[in-house]
């Protein structure tokens, strides 16, 4: 593979540094975050919130045993400046270079990945990323597993003591969950007005991962990543992954640093608009790509993809794909929304070989 991927769009994206801004909702909430694992572990953590977004495939897949054919490697899932460079997909692509010269870290970082549209989906988003390692010397352990139980208790106690700060006296679960670099791998849920919602990845790493981050066998720790738009949209009450991209004032003057987290009022939502587009799906053909080139086209006035209809005629098959139009900051007028659809039906014809109908 040759040819990157990127769009102008994301370009501009990882241009933003949204998390440079100590005002931003998202800053607020790291903050918030990194003072409860300060204040309850005082002097272990360092941070760290500057590594740039353009990894290796090494740091972002392999070092982390994510497997050569494993789907999230796949281009219509990943963006790849070439063959061997992509936009992290996770900040667990830092992990082994934190972990070279530091045993306990903090990190926060802008990632990337292709995927579906509408309010809590987003191709860049942010997240936390914590590792922490000790040497089994320091302890009188008999068994391994003596310090994975060790480890797992640590993990699960420091996770449920950060999302109690942020979400308050919630209901939580675990649940195993696999990750290539964690053996074993968790995921904790909270219950948020009657759903239970999922708020992180966990786990004990792999030793493999250790020895790929130049540690000896005698290291053993724990690693966690969360997705801070996720928890920053429940505890700001953030009805739109868009907002956090919103240059608008009546968004960002609504928050600051010295006030902490304090809830969003909604200004006034304006008219969803919606076009449907039809086509027969060309034989090598990824959902992403189409998300891709709305996303292109229709930039943040477009507020969700659905897929409304699929029907199959011989060997074809058809997509209807409802795109729903709606700006956060003012009224659409018809015409620019036609405007936009007609350039996206061109565009789709032109970039993805489909056959409208
Ligand atoms: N990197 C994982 C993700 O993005 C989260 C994770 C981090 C899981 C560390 C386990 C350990 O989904």
């Amino acid at each position: 593979m040759s040819i990157s991927n990127i769009t102008p769009k994301i370009i501009e994206l990882t241009k933003r540094k949204l998390l440079s801004n100590p005002n931003h909702p998202l800053s607020i909430l790291r903050s918030k975050m990194y003072s409860f694992v300060h204040k309850t572990y005082p002097g272990v953590f360092i941070t760290k919130d500057d590594y740039d977004p353009v990894v290796g495939v090494r740091e972002n897949f392999d070092n982390l045993l994510i497997a050569p054919d494993h789907p999230s490697r796949r281009p219509s899932d990943t963006y790849y400046i070439d063959e061997n460079t992509v936009l992290r997909t996770h900040t667990t692509a830092h992990d082994c270079e934190m972990l070279k010269n530091h045993n306990a870290f903090l990190m926060t970082g802008d990632v990337y990945r292709r995927d579906e549209i509408d309010s809590t989906h987003y191709p860049a988003f942010h997240q936390l990323e914590g590792g922490r390692v000790w040497n089994k010397s320091e302890f009188s352990f008999a068994a391994q597993e003596k310090a994975h139980d060790f480890a797992l208790t640590e993990l699960k106690g420091m996770l449920e003591g950060l999302a109690r700060e942020c979400f308050g006296d919630v209901e939580m679960r675990w649940y195993d969950n696999y990750f290539p670099f964690v053996d074993p791998g968790l995921e904790l849920e909270i219950r948020w007005k009657d759903n239970w919602m999922e708020v992180l990845g966990c786990g004990v790493y792999h030793p493999q991962v250790l020895r790929n981050a130049g540690k000896s066998d005698d290291f053993f720790g724990l690693a966690f990543g969360i997705g801070l738009e996720r928890w920053a949209m429940k505890v700001f009450d953030i009805p739109d992954i868009r907002l956090f991209w919103s240059e608008d004032q009546r968004f960002l003057s609504q928050f600051s640093a010295t006030k902490g987290i304090t809830k969003f009022k909604s200004f006034s939502k304006f008219p969803l608009c919606y076009k449907d587009i039809s086509f027969w799906v060309p034989e090598k053909f990824e959902e992403n790509d189409f998300f891709e080139l709305v996303r292109e086209v229709g930039g943040d006035l477009v507020e969700r993809v659905e897929k409304t209809d699929k029907f199959s005629k011989g060997d074809k098959t058809s997509y209807c794909f409802r795109v729903n139009y709606r700006s956060m900051e003012r009224n659409l007028t018809n015409e620019e929304i036609d405007e936009l659809q007609f350039r996206l039906r061109e565009k789709a014809v032109a970039d993805l070989k489909i056959t409208l109908r």
